[in-house]
């Protein structure tokens, strides 16, 4: 995506090192990070400078590419994989990310690691684009057919929640790359972004991304997709996932759940988007899924620019109260009326996954 007329991507590398964009920054200011070392690229993903299920795991392979530099050696592969695969535990890109560097470098000796490392990275994210331009074509086709038969309204609205746009992956995004094709064919999508509590994701770098593509959109509290629902203004929701089962449990950002059930009330189709680095073969109940517990830090204080231009942090509950920070929640397949994926549309269930995805069959959980 474009930021000021320039070519970005969000992960990309620079000689001996790895340049990122501070997500923790935007939509303030647009900041580049370098990332020298593995643990430089763990503690990116621990303090969400990345952020976003397909990033998390580019950024882990991109790590693993900086550790062999420092040290091609078999333990320390070992050392620096299991340090970036503890960094965040439920997005399964990460894990995913990992396995194939590790699967790569073991066949290739030390001397040559880092070269292959580095190689092996760009082909995550290459692959990565490719997905999510994919997804894109397929969820554009979703789109268009909805709009054509609503009879084509001069507004289309969609519903999101988090962040699963280009922020979120290497280019394009998965929830979003279908919004961006649909612009840029002339349908009318209008989008309403939750704001997405604690870390308003949604607010920040959703709004940030429609905004600088051009894409109509209105911020919206949370709790105001229920209602929106029930008066008829919202024709569809597409959401990304952080790791779907495969039988079509999906998890993402806390609150997806929600909508899910208000969509469901509604009769307003609920897409997820996602590649098939998200989809966790090995597991057939969502209720399986690990889900973070973040600092409930995130959730008693806010940060925001003030008046005089400068961010500022403030604490929005009593002294002493505790919080609970669960990042992210379940919807179980009944609720998702399709996944778009980069192979194409199917529904959240075992059968039409493996319909897609043939060669993973022998491995699938049930
Ligand atoms: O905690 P985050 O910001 O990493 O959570 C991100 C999400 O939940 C996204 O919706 C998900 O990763 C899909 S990204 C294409």
């Amino acid at each position: 995506m474009k930021i000021n007329g320039r070519p970005y991507r969000t992960i990309w590398r620079d000689g001996d090192a790895i340049q990122v964009i501070d997500q923790t920054r935007l939509p303030f200011a647009f900041a580049e990070v370098t990332l020298r070392t593995a643990a430089d690229a763990g503690e990116a993903i621990k303090t969400m400078i990345v952020r976003g299920a397909p990033l998390i795991g580019a950024t882990a392979a991109y790590g693993v590419a900086l550790a062999m530099k420092a040290d091609p050696s078999d333990s320390y592969l070992a050392d620096a994989s299991e340090m970036l695969r503890a960094t965040r535990p439920t997005a399964v890109n990460l894990a995913w990310a990992l396995t194939e560097m590790r699967q790569t470098l073991q066949l290739v000796a030390p001397e040559n690691r880092a070269a292959a490392a580095f190689q092996k990275a760009a082909e995550i994210c290459d692959a990565d684009v490719a997905s999510c331009a994919a997804i894109g074509d397929y969820g554009h086709g979703i789109i268009r057919r909805l709009w054509e038969g609503k009879g084509k309204p001069a507004r289309l609205n969609i519903l999101t929640h988090c962040n699963a746009g280009w922020l979120a992956c290497v280019d394009w995004g998965t929830a979003l790359a279908p919004i961006y094709k649909a612009h840029d064919a002339g349908i009318p999508v209008h989008v309403w972004v939750d704001e997405t509590r604690p870390r308003n994701q949604g607010a920040s770098l959703t709004a940030y991304e429609l905004g600088a593509h051009g894409v109509p959109h209105t911020v919206i509290a949370d709790n105001t997709g229920g209602h929106l629902m029930q008066r008829g203004q919202v024709d569809m929701a597409i959401v990304g996932s952080d790791r779907t089962t495969a039988t079509g449990d999906v998890c993402n950002k806390v609150g997806t759940y929600l909508k899910a059930l208000a969509a469901h009330a509604h009769d307003v189709p609920f897409y997820v988007a996602l590649p098939s680095s998200t989809i966790d073969w090995s597991l057939a109940d969502g209720r399986l899924i690990p889900i973070e517990e973040r600092s409930a830090d995130e959730l008693t204080h806010m940060v925001g620019r003030g008046a005089d231009g400068k961010l500022h942090k403030v604490q929005v509950v009593p002294d002493g109260s505790p919080g609970l920070n669960v990042a992210f929640d379940v919807t179980p397949a009944r609720y998702v009326t399709g996944l778009i994926t980069e192979r194409g549309v199917c529904e959240a269930n075992r059968t039409a996954l493996l319909a897609l995805y043939p060669e993973q069959a022998r491995g699938a959980a049930e």
